[in-house]
């Protein structure tokens, strides 16, 4: 095999916590190799090692022939070497262009800006991957697909050899990721190398050609994707103890709890529902569909133009987020970071803060009832984590979800929309939110979730709503919900839609 890169016996700690111990992790000149392993195996800071966000205390990589051992994040960078982040690390209110040559603007001897050249350059390499964004257009008005094609363009612009994608597709809607799957096979036809992580199976074997299992920060397995399947893959990731057992089971549903009657908003359309209590209700459908903004409608954070939202029978009067949550409302947003995270906060904080925004008649903050109820929800999802003082950022991406999910649980709301919700969550974890999920059913809690992945809302919902372009085009109850079908409908190929 003609190596790019070779890391071996990679060891890290942080504060006395060894979370690398000895990986190793060989890369093939123009393969997709796909970097897998339980939330908080090491997948991440690994990378930042490669990419001098962090050093290591000991091992060697060697890049495209060099030893780049403990190189800075530039070196690295000009060796070729591109870090399409987890987290992306665009700058909202700069434009694309600016972003794109950000610490590596183009200027004339005197100093000033080459602002056209720049523009141009850019326009260039955009056609070339065939992306469709304005160079001089302010970041913050691109969606999550197009800001990740952004990042990609950047390492592209600046000849990177190997480029690095940390779970890419969380924010993407089905046919962003495919359109971002041709770019990579057009960059790979060429050359170009990938690291790709990820949680979604079909993804992995979709598109890359060979794999590393990591596991509590060892190295436990490389092979090729062609030699392997997902059980076999999913197993070697977390041991012997997964199991995918069927998790659903019929319940007795309680009354409407949750009734919309002809909304209509920016990108929803006469949506009428009744959500009854206990209910696991799913939302599905392509891109622009509309189920994500449906339920920030009904949480208060986007306007209704006309129609009515009632919960437990009575009218939502305003829409505001604080109402919302006053009756009894959750809301998990999707896209972790943007909108879930509170980056200077710790750990206890992000996990608190939902709780305390409704209790204002309690502005006092009982820290040790808080740590309680930290410890309980930390054993209760699994999550992984050093010290509840530790900042936020500190987690390993997954184990920050689980975070944002106890700050709802937390709450002790009555219906939880769940946007997104296993965004980044590793496989076993995944089945632990379902069973999570189906147990708060169970204890009476109503649950609205939205997912483009068909195989968790067949594990879970008792009903699947298929909307096409912010329009109700299906009803499917739980025995009727299968890949075929929902696909057939969000894409609005079925005869009998409801509309
Ligand atoms: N800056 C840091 N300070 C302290 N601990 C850290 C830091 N960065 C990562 N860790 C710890 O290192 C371990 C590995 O985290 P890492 O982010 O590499 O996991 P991951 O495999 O990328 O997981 P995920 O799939 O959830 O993204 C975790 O236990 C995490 O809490
Ligand atoms: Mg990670």
């Amino acid at each position: 095999m003609d190596e790019i890169l070779q890391m071996r016996n990679i060891h890290k700690a942080f504060v006395g916590v060894k979370v690398l111990k000895g990986v190793d992790l060989t890369i093939g000149r123009g393969e997709v190799h796909a970097l897998l392993g339980e939330n908080g195996a090491g997948k991440s800071t690994l990378m930042n090692i490669l990419t001098g966000v962090y050093s290591m205390d000991e091992g060697q990589v060697i890049f495209d022939g060099e030893d780049i051992s403990n190189c800075s994040i530039r070196e690295s960078e000009d060796k070729g070497i591109a870090f399409v982040h987890q987290e992306l690390s665009l700058f909202n209110d700069l434009k694309v262009y600016e972003n794109i040559f950000f610490n590596k603007e183009l200027t004339t001897k005197g100093g000033s800006l080459k602002k056209n050249e720049m523009i141009a350059k850019c326009r260039e390499v955009f056609e070339k991957l065939g992306v469709d964004i304005d160079p001089s257009v302010t970041v913050e008005h691109l969606t999550a697909s197009e800001k990740q094609t952004l990042e990609i363009a950047k390492a592209i612009f600046f000849e990177a050899k190997l480029l690095i994608l940390d779970e890419p597709t969380t924010a993407l809607s089905n046919a962003e990721i495919d359109h971002l799957f041709q770019i990579i096979e057009n960059l790979k036809a060429e050359g170009k190398s990938f690291i790709f992580i990820s949680h979604k199976m079909p993804e992995i074997f979709r598109i890359a050609d060979r794999y590393t299992v990591l596991r509590n920060g060892e190295f436990i397995k490389a092979g090729n994707i062609a030699e392997t399947n997902a059980q076999e893959v999913t197993s070697t990731m977390v041991g012997a103890t997964f199991s995918n057992a069927e998790i659903y089971r019929t319940r007795e549903l309680g009354e409407p709890i949750l009734e919309m009657r002809a909304l209509d908003g920016k990108d929803f359309h006469d949506v009428s529902l009744s959500v009854r209590r206990g209910e696991v209700l799913a939302l599905t459908g392509l891109q622009g569909a509309g189920c994500s903004e449906l339920m920030q409608c009904v949480f208060g954070e986007l306007p209704s133009f006309s129609g009515t939202i009632a919960v437990e029978g009575e009218e939502l009067t305003k829409n505001t987020i604080h109402l919302a949550m006053k009756r009894k409302i959750a809301y998990l947003p999707t896209n972790r970071r943007e909108r879930s995270a509170m980056p200077d906060l710790s750990i206890l904080e992000n996990m608190y803060i939902s709780e305390h925004t409704l209790s204002g008649k309690k502005p006092i903050i009982n820290r040790a009832s808080e740590i309680a109820k930290y410890d309980a929800q930390k054993e209760n999802l699994s999550i992984k984590a050093e010290h509840y003082s530790d900042l936020i950022l500190s987690l390993s991406g997954g184990n920050q979800q689980k975070v944002f999910f106890a700050r709802w649980l937390n709450t002790d709301a009555e219906i939880l929309l769940l946007d997104n919700p296993t965004q980044g969550i590793d496989v076993g974890a995944k089945a632990e939110i379902y069973k999570l999920i189906l147990k708060l059913a169970e204890s009476g809690k109503t649950i609205v979730i939205n997912s483009q992945e068909i195989p968790e809302i067949q594990r879970v919902a008792d009903r699947c709503v298929v909307f096409y372009s912010g329009r109700i085009v299906k009803t499917l109850p739980h025995d009727q919900i299968t890949e075929h079908t929902v696909m057939m409908y969000a894409t609005n190929a079925a005869e009998d839609s409801e509309e």
